[in-house]
This record gives C-alpha cells, sequence and structure tokens, in this order.
C-alpha cells in the first residue's frame, strides 16, 4: 500500500508571517526565535495540518486573537524546549546543602522560600526537595520549605505534578536517594514518592509578568530559561528576581547563562550563583 507522506510535509512560514510571529513570542513571552525559523516550520506544521490550515497565516490569525488560552497552550508546548533531569549542574544542589542552607538556617525562622522558575517537568524542584529532606533530616518537621516551581507550557506542569520520570532522567543521583525518593513502576519508570511531591507546588507563571509574592524568595532557581532570552530581557528579569529577593538570598542560574555582573545589584559567588548582599545596593 503506498503511504501518504504528506503528513509529514513541512509548511514553510513566508518571511512575514515569520516576523510577525517571531515579534510575538518575543513580546509576550521574552523567548527569542529570530534564528529558529525550522524549528517553527518543524515543530508547528503538524499543528497546523491537523486543524486543517495551509499556511501559517491561517494559524496565527486564531492564535493572535485567543481569548480562551487553549490556542495558545498548545502553541507555547510547541514551542518551548523542555529538557531537563535530575542532578543537572549537581555542583548547585551541592552548594545548596554546603553553603547556602547552613548560612539560611542560621537567619531564617521556620520557614525558606524557594523558587524553581522555569520548572520544565519539575526534576529540579524535586531534586531540591531531595536537599531539603537531606539536610533538615529530622528537623525537617519545624521548617516549611515548600518549594513554588512555575512554567509557561501547561503540558511539562501536567507531567510534573505526576512526577513520573525514567530511568534515564534520574541516573545522575546517589543510589541511595533513588531507592529513598522514588517508588518503581511495573512499567519500569520510577514516580516521586509522595512525601517530596507534596513539597512542591506546581503553577503556569509567565516570567514576563510582574512578579507578585507575600515574602521575597531566599533561594531562587532560574536555570536554562534566560539561554531562550535576549540579553535585555536578561537583565529585565534578573533585575525582577533581585526584587523578589530576600537579603542574603541565592540566585541559581544555568552555566551558560550570564548575569550582567557589572550591573547587577547581585553579588557574584561563583560561576551562576549569585547572592543578594546588603552592600551591592541591596534594601
Ligand atoms: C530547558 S527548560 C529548563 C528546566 C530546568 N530549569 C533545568 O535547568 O533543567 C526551560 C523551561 O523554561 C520555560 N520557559 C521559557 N520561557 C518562559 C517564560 N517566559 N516564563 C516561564 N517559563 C518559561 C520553558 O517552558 C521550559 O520548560
Amino acid at each position: 500500500m503506498p503511504i501518504d507522506l504528506s503528513q509529514d510535509r513541512i509548511i514553510k512560514l513566508t518571511d512575514q508571517e515569520f516576523k510577525d510571529l517571531v515579534g510575538f513570542v518575543y513580546s509576550h513571552y521574552g523567548i527569542d526565535l529570530s534564528k529558529k525559523r525550522q524549528l517553527i516550520e518543524g515543530r508547528l506544521s503538524h499543528t497546523l495540518r491537523g486543524k486543517g490550515f495551509s499556511t501559517f497565516s491561517e494559524y496565527m490569525r486564531i492564535l493572535f486573537q485567543d481569548k480562551s488560552g487553549e490556542e495558545l497552550h498548545g502553541f507555547l508546548n510547541k514551542i518551548t524546549t523542555n529538557h531537563s533531569y535530575f542532578a543537572r549542574e549537581n555542583e548547585h544542589f551541592e552548594f545548596l546543602m554546603k553553603v547556602a542552607l547552613p548560612q539560611l538556617e542560621k537567619t531564617r525562622r521556620g520557614d525558606l522560600r524557594i523558587w524553581s522558575a522555569g520548572c520544565s517537568a519539575g526534576q529540579e524542584a524535586y531534586n531540591i526537595a531531595m536537599v531539603m529532606d537531606q539536610y533538615f533530616g529530622p528537623r525537617k518537621p519545624q521548617w516549611d520549605t515548600t518549594i513554588l516551581a512555575t512554567d509557561i507550557s501547561t503540558n511539562v506542569l501536567t507531567k510534573a505534578r505526576q512526577g513520573i520520570y525514567s530511568m534515564d532522567s534520574i541516573k545522575g543521583l546517589p543510589d541511595a536517594w533513588k531507592t529513598k525518593y522514588f517508588n518503581r513502576l511495573p512499567d519500569g519508570n520510577f514516580q516521586v514518592c509522595e512525601k517530596i511531591r507534596k513539597e512542591v507546588v506546581f503553577r503556569i507563571f509567565n516570567l514576563m509578568d510582574p512578579f507578585v509574592y507575600k515574602k521575597p524568595f531566599d533561594i531562587i532557581f532560574c536555570r536554562n530559561v534566560m539561554i531562550y532570552f535576549d540579553a535585555p530581557t536578561t537583565n529585565k528579569t534578573v533585575e525582577k528576581f533581585y526584587d523578589a529577593t530576600a537579603m542574603g538570598g541565592y540566585l541559581f542560574i544555568g552555566h551558560s547563562e550570564s548575569v550582567d555582573k557589572a550591573n547587577s545589584k547581585y553579588t557574584y559567588l561563583m560561576p551562576a550563583i549569585y547572592q543578594k548582599q546588603p552592600n551591592k545596593g541591596g534594601r
């Protein structure tokens, strides 16, 4: 039987469509897709075809006027890059355990405010929860260390709430942690145990929106997210993080990302780790 290859055909963007779509994504989500023409065509052609569209203009007309949010969520699920895994850039978790938490424990009373911003499917947030459990041990019941974990992709947030991962995703963790913090499922995957899952609250949140919070954060992880932003957007986002950080609190970014050290109010501690200290214009 002949195979219908039309399903796989890529729908091409015209120059104007590309410009409009890139502008839309940049202004709403800060993501710079100006060098990602093929990625957009590749990731969205199937979606367009499924909706009966043969051009991007038809799709964009619906997308740009979407009031329900449904079309937008589907679009964001397609264009975001969500790769993540446990023990990623593990030096950060070691720093947390050996330096940040001992310092914070001395100066905080009973609660720590923690945010995993751009959390993808939850690996980073659950990893932080495991570090909290390890660090506080029997003192943990005296500490509220609930982690807020946010992303713009609804697909990854659904996966995050389930907390189910492949062996490959958790392979960087110590064996003792795999046994202690995961339940092996019949299909060979691993689910984060309930005790750790209860420590993380997942919410949809766009980092381009104003940050609204009751108390500033002691620990912010925003790793491998700003890599998709341009320099002005990164600087603005870092400034918003700074305002949302409690004095003595920490910002962790990805190793391939950078904070403008000359202009940022954060104090640089070591690669990809910053602290809000009083002597650098802190409030
Ligand atoms: C590569 S993942 C990083 C996951 C994790 N932080 C890590 O380092 O493994 C980047 C995540 O940032 C999210 N993201 C991109 N732009 C965002 C925005 N404007 N607001 C919130 N999340 C965003 C994406 O949806 C994606 O899940």
